[in-house]
C-alpha cells in the first residue's frame, strides 16, 4: 500500500472554497459601500434586549389573595403611568427583586414568580409570598390593590432546561418554596406536558399547602404526567397524602432518583436535612439543582464561622468618593450594614450568586459560607467580595458600589 495520502475531494468541492476565499473582500466591499449615517431606529436585537431584560419594571398591585395562613398572592400589572407598558418574558422558576422603602432603607427582596410565563404575555405576574418578618410586614401593611411597586426584570437560574436535564423532574418544596414550582407546574401544563413531573411538598399542616386545589385538578388532567406527594408534618395526614418528612425511602417509593433531575427549594433548615436523604442516591451534581434561599438566617450555626467573634464592627465605607463611619452588627451581612446606613447598593438575590453587590474589600477580615461563595476566581483574587454573602469578623474598610443607571 502507498504511503501518500489519500484525499477524496467532492466533486465541485472547489466552489466552497471559493466562496470561502471570496468571503473577506466581499465583506469588505459591503462595508465601504454602506452609509456613514447614524441610523435613525435602534437595532432590533437592541430593542428585543431591552425588552427581555428590563433593568426597572414598574408594577401595580391589581388584586391580594389570602392562599393559606400567613401565606398572600399579589397579582401584579404593568403601570404604564410610569413607562411600564408590557411586562418581561420569563422562565418558569425565576425571581424578580422587589425593591422597598422601608424607615429610609432602601432595599431589596427577592421573590419567585408564581404564575406561568404565558400570564406576563397577557399582562400579568403573581408573587405569593410567606409571612415572615420585618419586609413582609411592610408588604402585609402597604401592599394593597392598586398600591404602586417597582422590581427588576426577571432574574435567577432556577428553571428547566430540556438541553440539560432529564426527562422526569423531581421537584422537592418546603413551605414557602413551592413558588417557582407553582410557575413551572402551569408553564409545563400550558405546553402539553414534555416532561414528567413528581413534586414533593413538605408542609406542617394540611392547611398549609398552598394552591391544594389547582395542583389537584392539574395532576387529575396531566394524563400521569404530573403527580404531587404532600407530605405532612405535624399532623396526621389525609389519604393519598403522606405523614413525616420528605426522606429517601418515601422518594423511592414514588420514582427512580437514578432517572430524575431534583429541583430543591425551601427554607434553609431543609437544604441540611435533604441533602443528607439525596446522598443516599450518589446523583452526579448535575442532577441536583437548588434555588437559592436569601440570606443566612443565622450565621452563627454555618460550617467553619468562628467562636467568639465580637457582636459588632465599624465600617469605613468609601462611598461615591467620601469616606463614611458606619456600624455593622456580625450576625448581618456586610449588604444590610450598608442598606441600615441609608445607602442603596445594587442587589437581586440576596445569596450570594447573581454578583450584583460586588463589593471591594479593601482591609479587615469577613466569614463567607463556602455554599453561597459564588464569586469568579478573579474576584476572589483581587479582594472582591458579594456583600450579601459576607459577614464582618474585623472592623472592614469597603468601597460601596452604587447602581449608576
Ligand atoms: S445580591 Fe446577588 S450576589 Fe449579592
Amino acid at each position: 500500500m502507498s504511503d501518500k495520502l489519500k484525499i477524496k475531494i467532492k466533486p465541485l468541492a472547489f466552489m466552497d472554497l471559493l466562496a470561502f476565499k471570496n468571503l473577506v473582500p466581499k465583506r469588505k466591499k459591503m462595508f465601504d459601500n454602506a452609509s456613514s449615517a447614524k441610523p435613525e431606529e435602534k437595532p432590533v436585537v437592541n430593542v428585543l434586549a431591552k425588552r427581555l431584560h428590563p433593568i426597572r419594571q414598574y408594577m401595580t398591585i391589581e388584586e391580594v389573595k389570602d392562599v393559606a395562613p400567613d401565606v398572600k398572592s399579589f397579582k401584579l400589572k404593568a403601570d404604564a403611568s410610569k413607562g411600564t407598558n408590557e411586562l418581561a418574558m420569563f422562565r418558569a422558576g425565576q425571581y424578580l427583586s422587589v425593591k422597598l422603602n422601608i424607615e429610609e432603607e432602601r432595599l431589596t427582596r427577592p421573590y419567585s414568580i408564581a404564575s406561568s410565563p404565558k400570564d406576563s404575555l397577557e399582562g400579568y405576574y403573581t408573587l405569593t409570598i410567606k409571612h415572615a418578618a420585618f419586609a413582609t410586614d411592610y408588604l402585609w401593611e402597604n401592599w394593597k390593590a392598586g398600591a404602586k411597586i417597582e422590581t427588576s426584570g426577571p432574574e435567577g437560574q432556577f428553571y428547566y432546561s430540556a438541553l440539560r436535564d432529564m426527562e422526569h423532574i423531581a421537584a422537592i418544596a418546603g413551605g414557602s418554596g413551592i413558588t417557582p414550582f407553582l410557575s413551572m407546574i402551569s408553564d409545563f401544563n400550558d405546553k402539553g406536558w414534555p416532561v414528567k413531573f413528581t413534586l414533593f411538598y413538605g408542609c406542617n399542616t394540611i392547611a398549609d399547602i398552598v394552591e391544594r386545589k389547582k395542583l389537584d385538578l392539574i395532576a387529575e388532567s396531566s394524563g400521569g404526567k404530573f403527580k404531587a406527594v404532600f407530605v405532612i408534618a405535624k399532623e396526621k395526614c389525609e389519604e393519598g397524602m403522606e405523614t413525616g418528612f420528605i426522606t429517601a425511602e418515601l422518594i423511592k417509593k414514588y420514582i427512580k432518583p437514578e432517572e430524575c433531575s431534583f429541583f430543591i427549594c425551601g427554607p434553609q433548615a431543609m437544604y441540611t436535612f435533604i441533602n443528607k436523604e439525596l446522598s443516599a442516591f450518589s446523583l452526579p451534581k448535575k442532577q441536583l439543582r437548588y434555588e437559592v434561599f436569601g440570606e443566612s438566617k443565622n450565621v452563627a450555626i454555618m460550617d467553619g464561622y468562628p467562636k467568639d467573634v465580637a457582636e459588632s464592627f465599624s465600617i469605613n465605607a468609601k462611598y461615591r468618593g467620601e469616606m463614611i463611619h458606619i456600624t455593622a452588627i456580625s450576625r448581618e451581612s456586610v449588604l444590610v450594614a450598608m442598606e441600615r446606613a441609608g445607602f442603596a447598593p445594587p442587589s437581586k438575590c440576596r445569596s450570594g450568586q447573581c454578583g450584583f453587590c460586588r463589593t471591594r474589600l479593601i482591609s479587615g477580615d469577613v466569614y463567607i459560607p463556602a455554599e453561597n461563595d459564588d464569586r469568579r476566581a478573579a474576584d476572589k483574587k483581587f479582594g472582591v467580595i458579594h456583600a450579601c454573602s459576607s459577614y464582618p469578623l474585623s472592623d472592614l474598610t469597603i468601597e460601596v458600589p452604587y447602581d449608576e443607571v
